[in-house]
């Protein structure tokens, strides 16, 4: 499970987005644009960890009714202020996904970057709670870290690469021992039908370092 996911991101909160951008080589940035491509306007979409938020506002300004949760009322603070500034509003919410209960059904949840703050036991019961936000038709988009692709020295690169920051996460306590997940699989498990799958790379002919999956709820 995340332990102290909470307080641990409430600190990074500040420099969170900016460092996982640069930290990316570029890639979540990218993967994000693609990803908002699937965000038409009016779609009722909740993005869970929502952190910072510069994707849901991306979404907001595309037209979309826009709602997220976040364990960190830190992270809850930036999205609010940053949505505020844009003009743009949002049912923005300091909650656990777990004790989440929306009103309505959704037509897309967004969770970027969570899957890897729990462990393999956990991840199905997140994927779970997701699925049970959605409408039915409704899709799923998650970009995360995934699993190593490829040649050998490309799936090395990965397991350096990832090794190095999820230490770092791993002893402040928000993310397992580097989460190895296969997110296609993860998703046609709970019961998705996956419609895209896409992989990121810092260079054309780099490893794969991030991934990004669609699925939808038959
Ligand atoms: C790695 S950050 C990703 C933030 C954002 N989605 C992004 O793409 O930059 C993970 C976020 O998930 C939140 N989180 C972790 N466990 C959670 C839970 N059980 N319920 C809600 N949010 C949670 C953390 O507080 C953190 O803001």
């Amino acid at each position: 499970m995340a332990v102290m996911a909470g307080p641990t991101y409430d600190r990074m909160a500040p420099f969170y987005e900016r460092l996982t951008n640069a930290y990316s080589l570029g890639c979540i940035p990218r993967a994000r644009q693609e990803q908002l491509t699937r965000i038409l306007p009016g779609m009722r979409v909740l993005y869970v960890g929502i952190g910072p938020g510069s994707d849901a506002l991306a979404a907001a300004e595309r037209g979309a009714s826009v709602a997220g949760v976040d364990l960190s009322t830190k992270m809850v603070e930036i999205a609010s202020r940053r949505f505020a500034a844009a003009g743009q509003v949002a049912d923005l919410q300091a909650v656990d996904l777990f004790a989440y209960e929306p009103d309505d059904p959704y037509d897309a949840v967004v969770a970027n970057f969570l899957l890897d703050c729990f462990d393999d036991g956990a991840r199905p019961r997140v994927i779970e709670r997701m699925w049970g936000f959605l409408r039915q038709g409704g899709t799923m988009l998650i970009t995360d870290t995934g699993k190593p692709h490829g040649s050998f020295p490309a799936r090395a690169c990965w397991r350096i690469y990832h090794g190095v920051a999820f230490t770092t996460t791993w002893i402040q306590g928000i993310t397992p021992w580097l989460p190895i997940m296969d997110l296609a699989n993860d998703l046609v498990n709970a019961g998705f039908r996956v419609d895209d799958h896409l992989f990121h790379r810092p260079t054309r002919r780099g490893p794969v370092l991030f991934e990004s999956v669609v699925g939808v709820k038959p």
